[in-house]
């Protein structure tokens, strides 16, 4: 879950590339800080050596401490910024890490889980530590080899020969960039499970953990596979596998542009993206109907015959993502009936699951490289199953490792917290439980065509909600002092009500709980004293087997012993307004899709109060937005 940028120009300076590695590396590093922000450090090669600097604490700390000491100008660099695992968040354990006398500077991103015992043998070689870290290990193996193994000769590979041998060497999952001063034009990199991509330029190359690494500088991009090492110079970009294989990559263009990568002039990315929602929604139902309302979901290149014999599903996803899952569940149980369960993937392979060749796995994450969502998928291939990914991240690991993906196309989500990943992932869900319905005949193609249309109408519905967001986020700066606040829903309301605590559990720091409104008398109203906020999300008074009474009865209950009550309602339900200090209304839509609805006050909510609060939303304390360890 770190964030890593390279770059080789050419060395003729800043006058011809019009920038600098460092310029370079720091605008892919400020892009790229979404993925950690325990520290973060930069090396460039410059006048035969390597220069670096790095320091604790956010970007910010680094640029001061580059102005206070000024690196030379150069034209290959690496930086990184850092989410800490082995070793606490300090200047010393920050990366670049330094071997081979002060030549050699290494980065990583990942675990090296066979660190421990690599490190004895260095130091019985004399090598000495100076941070906790497991990069360190790395940095050191890869100089011993350079400099002992190959005599320093970088006339047949030099680095990059050593980065083959240091990673035959290595277990766990790492993306490595090193630069060495004897190679100056090189910046060598090697991934295993943790993912990097390279950028193609015009008399420059670039590498980043994603494509924000360098999108400012070319849409041209080329996916590496497992196991693969790329060295990129100037005007050269050259992958093996780790044995020294030539390997190919896959190029594609990216249509991120870089301003969606901004905040379109919102005070954080996280109140962008929560605006965003519209289009997120709206852009991942797109072209997904042929004129007859037939769904056509390209990218699903499974069998059709393996998809009709599927007799379980089993959601897997952590986080915000599992509550997408939770409400898929119920969809998807209704339109397909087939049985459905939502796993949380850090549980999923150590319960011993009932997992077969008719079992579907539908892995659900915003980034795709989830360390405990890939493992988990990765244990139900070897079981037989089918794996479809719902993914964020073009190119990504649990997409590529998956037999089909269903991409949502909600764009580049920075803040950490999760907004627009999660009601685009319900509309994928939607889509996928829907095509497995056509498929299998659980559905008349015409309630099928209904259902879409009412998706269609969904972003219009959330841009309603957006355009009256006033009244609650008042309410949210209201509440900066709460100590803790409850959400109770029903049925699809209980995964909004739960993912509507968490958001306020990340964002706000303060103790939130979602419960099932049922579950309440059997426990949880014990936590009912005078003055408690509790947030109630009512479903429709509308239809057959409205559970709207029971949940009305509910709110009656919490109030009876005290409790503030914030009700989310559907318009047109009056009779909640006698039971409720605020009503916030949701435009109308059928109940299995309103949590693309009734989740966005909460969203709101929830970034109000902790903003009242003067609390960074983007990037909540320890917290990373994409948690690539197990
Ligand atoms: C982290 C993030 C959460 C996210 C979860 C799953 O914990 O902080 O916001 O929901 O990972 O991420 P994924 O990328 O798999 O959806």
């Amino acid at each position: 879950m770190c964030g890593i940028v390279g770059y080789v120009g050419r060395t003729s300076g800043r006058a011809d590339a019009g920038h600098t590695a460092l310029d370079v590396v720091l605008e892919g590093l400020r892009r790229l800080e979404y993925r950690g922000y325990d520290s973060a450090g930069v090396a460039v090669v410059a006048d035969g050596e390597i220069s670096s600097r790095k320091k604790s604490g956010k970007l910010s700390n680094l640029l001061a401490e580059l102005d206070a000491r000024p690196l030379p100008e150069a034209m290959t660099g690496i930086g990184h910024t850092r989410w800490a695992t082995h070793g606490g968040p300090t200047d010393q354990n920050a990366h670049p890490h330094l071997s081979d006398g002060g030549k050699l500077a290494l980065i990583h991103n990942g675990i090296i889980e066979n660190f421990a015992e690599l490190k004895l043998e260095l130091v019985a070689k004399g090598v000495e530590f100076a941070s906790e870290t497991d990069t360190e290990v790395a940095a050191a193996l890869l100089g011993d080899i350079f400099r002992n193994k190959l005599g320093g000769d970088v006339s047949d590979g030099g680095l990059t020969r050593a980065m083959e041998l240091a990673c035959q060497r290595l277990e766990g999952a790492f993306t490595l960039l090193a630069v060495h001063a004897d190679q100056p034009d090189v910046v060598v990199a090697a991934r295993r499970n943790s993912p990097l991509v390279v950028g193609l330029g015009e008399g420059e190359n670039f590498l980043g953990s994603d494509v924000s690494g360098f999108i400012d500088h070319t849409r041209r991009a080329v996916e590496l596979g497992q196991d693969q090492i790329v060295t990129i110079t100037a005007d050269s970009v050259a992958i093996t596998d780790f044995f020294g294989a030539p390997a190919e990559g896959k190029e594609y263009h990216v249509n991120w542009d870089p301003e969606s990568a901004e905040k379109g002039g919102f005070p954080s990315f996280m109140e962008k993206e929560i605006h965003d929602q519209p289009d997120a929604v709206g852009q991942t139902l797109l072209g997904r109907s042929d004129i007859h309302g037939k769904l056509t979901l390209d990218e699903l290149r499974i069998d059709p015959a393996l998809l009709k014999s599927v007799d379980k599903i089993i959601v897997l996803a952590c986080g915000t993502s599992a509550y997408a899952g939770q409400v898929a569940k119920y969809a998807i149980e209704h339109w397909c009936r087939i049985p459905t369960e939502v796993e949380l993937s850090h549980e999923f392979r150590y319960r011993d699951p009932i997992v077969d060749a008719n079992t579907l796995i539908v892995s659900i994450s915003q980034s795709g490289e989830t360390m405990d969502t890939l493992m988990a998928v990765r244990y139900a291939k070897e079981q037989g199953a089918k794996t479809v990914s719902i993914c964020n991240t073009n190119g990504s690991t649990i997409p590529r490792e998956s037999d089909a993906v269903l991409y949502t196309h909600a764009g580049p989500e920075i803040a950490v917290a999760s907004t627009k990943a999660f009601l685009a992932q319900i509309t994928a869900a939607y889509l996928l439980g829907l095509y497995l319905a056509q498929l299998r005949g659980n559905k008349f193609q015409g309630e099928i065509k209904d259902i879409l249309a009412d998706l269609a109408k969904i972003p219009a519905k959330i841009q309603r909600i957006l355009d009256n967001e006033g009244q609650i986020k008042e309410l949210g700066q209201s509440m900066a002092d709460a100590k803790s606040v409850l959400f109770l829903g029903r049925h699809v309301g209980f995964p909004v009500a739960m993912e509507g605590a968490l958001k306020l559990k990340e964002l706000a720091y303060i103790h939130a709980e979602g419960f099932a409104a049922g579950e309440l008398k059997h426990g949880p109203i014990a936590l009912i004293e005078e003055g408690q906020p509790v947030f109630v999300v009512v479903p429709s008074p509308r239809g057959r087997d409205s559970l709207h009474s029971k949940v009305v009865s509910n709110i009656q209950e919490v109030r009876a012993r005290g409790a503030k009550t914030i009700v989310i309602a559907e318009e047109g339900d009056e009779a909640v307004k006698a039971y409720a200090e605020h009503v916030f209304y949701i435009p109308e839509t059928p109940t299995l899709l309103a949590p693309l609805l009734a989740t966005v006050p909460l969203q709101i909510f929830a970034l109000a109060l902790a903003t009242a609060k003067g609390y960074d939303v983007d990037q909540p304390r320890n917290l990373a937005k994409s948690v690539t360890v197990e």
